[in-house]
């Protein structure tokens, strides 16, 4: 599957974020997303799946070659299009086993195999070394920062997306749940192969990963596409010295 942004403008409550973003991704590759806070990458992420307080005034968002900026978001995840909230919301009274199975059937429609569906549950909880306790909770509710971004790597291991979107996987966390939550990032990637988009503003997740490109964004436009060279650019002399 193929991802691409082309000259994307957009804007929110009437004040223009993008700038004109362009963005290649096909299924198989890591990109990483850099950039200060404010650049506008959640909004970017936000624009891709279509959340509705995003206003695309101009380019396109194209999936295999067709726009989607008129679907809706759940027809965005029936393709394979995933994101990971930088600030996860809590939803009481849904149980996150069923808030699990309730996003797979809806992007798979159809009846899942219970025995394959809790096995891949079982193992993943252990692989992140989640505290079973959890997983009988409502979903995100009194859950740490780490717990959330944990449950959202959990739904993309369970959905299998072709390209997921990971906003921010390492705000919030301490040094141990970074190191997980980056490992399991990479090992969902090696067993199912989701293209990935992985947003961050400090390149700590990036120790444990190995990004193919880097793009970096200023004032809602990405002013520099680079390799891994790039984040030790950025880590030595800040987002200043980066322009094209
Ligand atoms: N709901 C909102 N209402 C008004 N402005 C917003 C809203 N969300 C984001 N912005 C503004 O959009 C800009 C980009 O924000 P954001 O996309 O969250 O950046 P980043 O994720 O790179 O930190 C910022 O100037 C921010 O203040
Ligand atoms: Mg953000």
């Amino acid at each position: 599957m193929l991802l691409e942004i082309k000259d994307l403008k957009a804007e929110i409550g009437g004040k223009s974020i993008l700038n004109g973003v362009s963005l290649k991704l096909d299924t198989n590759e890591f990109h990483v997303l850099m950039g200060p806070n404010g650049s506008g990458k959640t909004t970017l992420a936000k624009a891709i799946m279509g959340h509705p307080g995003v206003k695309i005034t101009g380019g396109d968002i194209l999936v295999d070659g067709k726009s989607i900026i008129g679907l809706t978001p759940d027809k965005r995840a029936k393709l394979g299009l995933f994101m990971l909230f930088q600030n996860p919301s809590e939803i009481d009274g849904v149980g996150f086993v069923n808030f699990l199975r309730s996003s797979l059937e809806s992007v798979n429609e159809q009846t899942i195999n219970m025995k394959e569906f809790m096995d891949s549950i079982k193992s993943n909880v252990e692989h992140l070394n989640f505290d079973k306790n959890v997983v009988g909770r409502s979903l995100n509710k009194g859950f740490s920062g780490g717990e959330k971004k944990k449950a959202e790597i959990l739904q993309m291991a369970i959905l299998k997306p072709k390209i997921a979107i990971l906003d921010e996987p390492d705000s919030g966390l301490d040094v141990d749940a970074i190191k997980i939550v980056a490992e399991n990032i990479n090992r969902i990637r090696e067993e199912n192969g989701p293209g990935l988009l992985v947003i961050t503003h400090y390149s700590r997740i990036l120790k444990y990963m190995k990004p193919e490109y880097v793009h970096v964004m200023l004032n809602g436009k990405i002013v520099k596409d680079g390799g891994v060279s790039l984040i030790e650019e950025i880590e030595k002399s800040g987002y200043d010295k980066i322009s094209d």
